[in-house]
């Protein structure tokens, strides 16, 4: 794969696009993300009923459609039906949930792509049937693959070795994250930026890996995690994330 970190700055990621002005997880949402020059997107995938991975981060459709029940209940065709953009503001009327599928195609390569998959009961099927559309879209040396599901990493490993992936952690870290990550075979911690501390970043940099940072939205904790030396910044906001980078 390429590597993301060529520079010293810290990468800005966008979380779900860029959902501070679109509907999360939207094509909207990605096409703003991309034109405010993020330098990766984050996106949460899960599996419809038929089997196709789609962009969406609840397990259910309720918060973020017209619809209610959950993902893994809906055929695609019907999943399509819902309006995923009203309820974040009415000009977004008519956007839908996006396959992933359509996201690469949309992205065409343009910007890297971190695709969080998120887990489940169906979440072996998930995870091959996300490598499959990867690499035929040809996306395989764009992404970064993540989960808070180490059995989902792990499962990556062992039906490819051609794709970085990076372990999600929302607490504390207790653990040896060098060692977990090594067991992972993950290039990157992907750590709740609250509990993130310079202490944890010399860590994982002595040991070789790579931090990233979520979600960090206020521009003081934005500062601070510049100034703590993190490789990435996942935020709702990445263009206030980069005219603070510019600033600095
Ligand atoms: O990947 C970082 C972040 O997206 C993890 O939390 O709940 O926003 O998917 P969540
Ligand atoms: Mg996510």
């Amino acid at each position: 794969f390429e590597s993301f970190f060529k520079s010293s700055f810290p990468l800005l990621i966008a979380h779900r696009g860029f959902s501070a002005i679109a509907p999360e997880n939207t094509i909207s949402a990605f096409k703003y993300a991309i034109r405010s020059k993020a330098d990766m997107i984050e996106l949460d995938v899960r599996l419809t009923k038929d089997g196709t991975p789609v962009v969406i981060h609840d397990a259910k459709v309720d918060r973020t459609t017209n619809g209610t029940g959950k993902v893994k209940n809906f055929y695609l065709w019907l999943l399509r039906d819902l309006d995923a953009g009203s309820w974040f503001h009415p000009k977004y009327k008519g956007e839908k949930i996006p396959t992933l599928e359509e996201v690469l195609k949309f992205a065409n390569g343009k910007i890297p792509i971190n695709i969080e998959i998120k887990s489940s009961t169906e979440k072996d099927k998930l995870t091959e049937r996300v490598l499959a559309v990867v690499f035929e879209n040809g996306y395989d040396k764009k992404v970064l693959i993540s989960s808070f599901d180490p059995r989902i990493l792990k499962k990556i490993k062992k039906l490819t070795d051609e794709l970085p992936t990076a372990f999600l952690y929302h607490y504390p870290v207790y653990f040896n994250p060098a060692k977990t990550l090594e067991k992972l075979g993950a290039i990157a911690l992907i750590h709740n930026f609250k509990f993130t501390t310079p202490k944890l970043v010399k860590k994982i940099h002595d040991a070789g890996f790579k931090i990233i940072v979520y979600t960090v939205n206020k521009p003081d904790d934005i500062r601070k995690m510049i100034d703590i030396g993190v490789d990435g910044i996942i935020t709702d906001n990445v263009r206030l994330a980069r005219r603070i980078l510019n600033e600095i």
